[in-house]
């Protein structure tokens, strides 16, 4: 491993960031962890060192800061990447208080940009989402579907991204961007040292299934049953998180390989199989042998129906695939919510 290698992972103690951190160190890379942990733990630190068997380094600050941004572009040298998780993610807030959205997903996105031309770093891979595409006319979508109009804020922010990025490396602007629109990511680590940590009530199925089967909440709702799908349930490509860390290291070694000094491209990282909520409480059901006590509501405003990936292009381009099945990461997910059962009732005791 060599010092030159260092890879910036905003957001990198996040759920995300921190898989990906643990992937980027497996393939020799040497990740720094820039948070401000508006939404990540401390502890995530630790843990991601009992993983790796060394230290991480974390420089905590905000995105937005550019003097904090350039004192890390200088205090660490040998940055050959970027990877930018660092945004808010839920789709319900972003509808409540869309300028907190648009300030900082937009906002820490061109500061990082106008750092890394300071400092001279050109590769940069992008944390984008399916969002991108709303609901689309047909499935599954590849990168060249259509982008209807988002359904949120959030999902906005991450359009209007795209569209910063691509018009910087319109401008020549010495930059590779990868923009990897991921489906939903789910599981945890198999280590349960890291996963997913939601605050308070969770949003996401994956968490709120686990956090039922462990009797945190009495009951899961499922979003409506009338929907135009098999089930009647809205349907989703559901991958696990550690492959989803594998596709960055794959995709910065891709803009390692490319000559041009401009480049831009986005990636859909999907399964390129879809799975509705009711199948997804079954498997769960099936492999941790935990009944999920769960009603059917009525729909989610701002769910799109139906949507998964057509998965070819990240084979080409990354030659990159999911190892990991749904049974994997409900597994995973459901071991590492023991595995925070375990640490709360040992705080409480
Ligand atoms: N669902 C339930 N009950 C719950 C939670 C979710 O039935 O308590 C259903 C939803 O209606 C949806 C499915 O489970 O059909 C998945 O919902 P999630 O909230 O887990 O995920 P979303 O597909 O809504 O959103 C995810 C990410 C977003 C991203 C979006 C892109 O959370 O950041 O995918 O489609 F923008």
């Amino acid at each position: 491993m060599t010092p030159d290698n260092k890879i910036i992972v905003t957001g990198g103690a996040g759920y995300i960031g921190s898989h990906t951190v643990v992937e980027l160190f497996n393939a020799g890379y040497v990740p720094v962890i820039v948070d401000d942990f508006s939404n990540a733990d401390h502890r995530v630190l630790d843990r991601l060192r009992a993983i790796l068997g060394q230290p991480v380094t974390c420089h905590e600050g905000d995105c937005k800061d550019a003097a904090f941004l350039s004192r890390v572009f200088t205090k660490e040298s040998g940055i050959t990447g970027v990877i930018h998780f660092a945004a808010f993610k839920a789709v319900g807030e972003s509808v409540q208080e869309p300028l907190k959205y648009y300030h900082n997903n937009l906002m820490s996105l061109v500061v990082l940009l106008k750092a890394m031309m300071a400092g001279g770093v050109s590769h940069l891979v992008f944390s984008s989402s399916c969002t991108v595409y709303g609901q689309p006319d047909h499935l599954p979508v590849t990168e060249e579907t259509l982008k209807k109009p988002a359904f949120s804020p959030y999902g906005r922010t991450k359009q209007i991204c795209e569209e910063i990025l691509e018009d910087t490396v319109k401008s020549h602007a010495p930059l590779k961007v990868m923009a990897l629109r991921y489906f939903n990511p789910i599981g945890a680590h198999p280590s349960s040292l890291i996963g997913e940590l939601p605050l308070g009530v969770p949003n996401n199925l994956v968490p709120f299934i686990t956090q039922t089967a462990a009797g945190i909440r009495e009951k899961l709702t499922v979003f409506g049953d009338d929907y135009d799908t098999l089930d009647g349930t809205c349907v989703r490509d559901y991958i696990h998180v550690v492959d989803l860390g594998t596709a960055h290291v794959k995709a910065l070694q891709n803009l390692e390989k490319i000559s041009k000094k401009t480049y831009y491209d986005v990636v859909n990282i999907g399964t390129g199989k879809g799975n509705s909520v009711m199948e997804v409480i079954q498997v769960f059901e099936k492999v941790t042998n935990v009944r999920v006590n769960y009603v059917i509501g009525k729909r989610r405003e701002g769910d799109i129906e139906k949507i998964y990936a057509n998965a070819d292009k990240s084979r080409r381009v990354l030659n990159w695939q999911t190892q990991l099945s749904l049974e994997d990461a409900l597994r995973d997910a459901w071991h590492w919510q023991k595995r925070l059962g375990e640490a709360s009732s040992r705080v409480a005791s």
